[in-house]
């Protein structure tokens, strides 16, 4: 069974009731278990955290266990040169991440125009909502 991680980064545990015009109005826990039932046939693993270190020690853990990840970095997107190094670990050693976002940070304001990590992505989708994630998971879950 092909093993994917899903990460989150700060703030992503506020969804359901954070700028919900924005990002919708499922709460994180909602995405997860609509994803594990679209896509049975993975085995997922789901982690949240507003800390940087902790999602770069995740990273580094994908990447030791084989798996491929599904990254939305959230705020830390814009400015963290330190989870990019982290992400080019991961496809450095032959995994798959793709970077994810709910909404569509092209269309918003101009510092979230620049994403650090998109250089070192397998690949990006954003602004689909939810589906975003669903996008990514069936990419994962047909190229195995
Ligand atoms: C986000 C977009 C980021 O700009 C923002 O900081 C987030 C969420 C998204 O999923 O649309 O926290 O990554």
């Amino acid at each position: 069974m092909a093993t994917v991680w899903v990460l989150g980064g700060p703030n992503l545990s506020r969804l359901g009731t954070r700028e919900p015009e924005i990002y919708g109005s499922d709460t994180l826990a909602d995405i997860e278990a609509w994803l594990r039932g679209e896509f049975p046939e993975l085995e997922l693993t789901f982690l949240q955290t507003n800390d940087e270190a902790e999602l770069i020690g995740w990273l580094h853990e994908a990447t030791d266990a084989g798996a491929d990840v599904v990254l939305n970095p959230a705020a830390f997107t814009h400015y963290s040169y330190a989870l990019r190094d982290a992400c080019a670990i991961v496809t450095g050693a032959g995994l798959r991440l793709i970077e994810v976002h709910l909404s569509n940070p092209q269309a918003r304001e101009e510092f979230r125009h620049t994403s650090v990590v998109a250089g070192v992505a397998t690949g990006s989708i954003q602004g689909f909502g939810r589906d975003s994630y669903r996008l990514a998971l069936s990419h994962l879950s047909q190229t195995n």
